[in-house]
């Protein structure tokens, strides 16, 4: 059965605007408490809204470079088909240099690209409808491929089951189901219910903020804790297996995360508890060799000392170190559950295989 249908589009995190001429986002950074969508249609409004993870989350960050993409050519249709795929190259270039690390960045503009440099010569307008098709069916796929790693997901859990999750992989960073949370909203379509343990995700709060928020609406039976509960958490009994996301896969299975995934999995290895990670094939990198190959992103240092208190809480000379990811290393993954089936090591064999 297809996951996507009629009408899913508009209902996404991120979509186009009814007149076709803006990208539109909910504002996750206002998430829990107020729903506010932004219209985007400057390359420097679309760059500023991934910085500050207005939109978040590796596939939904792909989706909104897709349209925007298209939203920028529109401002272009006049120019003569070399000024266009020159103009469109270096707009590319800026949106990708807004963050770092989730593969699916580049992976949506390089694809958008390919479209124009496919189709040299032809009118630009032409070209323009072509970004358009492309871009919705990059949300398209988003949709299958989450809809399928839920399936997948599902299959190994048991109803009942305690799953911690980190971060947040849901419908607000994806475009329907989630990757991470796929399975469990899935089953909650299906009446299988999980008992689901949300680490609160310092600095930003993602798990706090959007996934507790997610799996509430969803009638789920959800509990958030502190980041350093989990240990407590998995010695107790309480969590079956562990399910994140991702934001690059490289060719040995290591993978980025939001920091603090690869603690989980050190924990989840110690109390002999299933670890996955769950992402479509958009976010493997196989020109990536190992977790050493991947860059990961700095942040601001306010984000730790000042970002949700009334008063500092720590002195401005006070150094941080604030990185937004880290990697995990493949040892400690139990399965990489992908739209295409669940891998299993030796990874760097079984991920090839995924591509051949
Ligand atoms: O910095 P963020 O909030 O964009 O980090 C997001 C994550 O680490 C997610 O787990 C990942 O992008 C997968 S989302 C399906």
């Amino acid at each position: 059965m297809g996951f996507f249908h009629e009408g899913d589009l508009k209902n996404c995190s991120v979509h186009l605007s009814e007149d076709g001429r803006a990208v539109v986002i909910v504002d996750q950074t206002k998430l829990p408490n107020e729903t506010v969508y932004l219209t985007l249609t400057t390359k420097e409004e679309i760059y500023d809204a991934i910085k500050v993870l207005a939109v978040r989350g590796a596939p939904a960050i792909g989706i909104c470079a897709g349209y925007a993409m298209y939203v920028l050519a529109l401002q272009k249709s006049g120019m003569s088909y070399d000024a266009f795929a020159g103009a469109m190259k270096a707009d590319g270039e800026y949106i990708n240099s807004s963050r770092p690390t989730a593969v699916n960045l580049s992976w949506a503009i390089r694809r958008q690209l390919g479209v124009i440099d496919e189709n040299a010569g032809k009118p630009v307008p032409d070209i323009i409808a072509l970004l358009k098709e492309e871009a919705v069916q990059i949300q398209i796929e988003d949709i299958e491929m989450c809809g399928r790693i839920s399936e997948y997901g599902l299959s190994l859990v048991k109803p009942g089951d305690g799953i911690l999750t980190h971060c947040n992989a849901g419908p607000l960073a994806t475009s329907k189901y989630g990757t991470a949370i796929g399975p469990i909203l899935l089953g909650k379509e299906r009446g299988i219910d999980f008992k689901v343990f949300a680490d609160e995700t310092r600095p930003l709060l993602q798990g706090a903020r959007l996934t507790s928020y997610e799996l509430e609406k969803a009638g789920v039976d959800v509990t958030l804790i502190c980041d350093n509960m989990a240990s407590m958490v998995m010695k107790n009994g309480w969590v079956q297996a562990c399910f994140v996301g991702c934001d690059r896969i490289a060719a040995n299975g290591d993978f980025a995360n939001k920091i603090g995934t690869s603690g989980v999995a050190i924990l989840a290895k110690h109390y002999g508890i299933p670890f996955y990670t769950l992402g479509p094939t958009s976010t493997i990198d196989m020109n990536c060799p190992t977790g050493d190959d991947i860059r990961i992103e700095l942040r601001d240092p306010e984000e730790i000392k000042n970002k949700w208190y009334e008063k500092p809480m720590a002195l401005p000379e006070t150094k941080c170190f604030n990185p937004s990811f880290d990697v995990t290393d493949h040892e400690l993954l139990t399965a990489i559950v992908t739209d295409r089936g669940i891998v299993y090591p030796p990874f760097d064999v079984n991920l090839k295989k995924l591509f051949d």
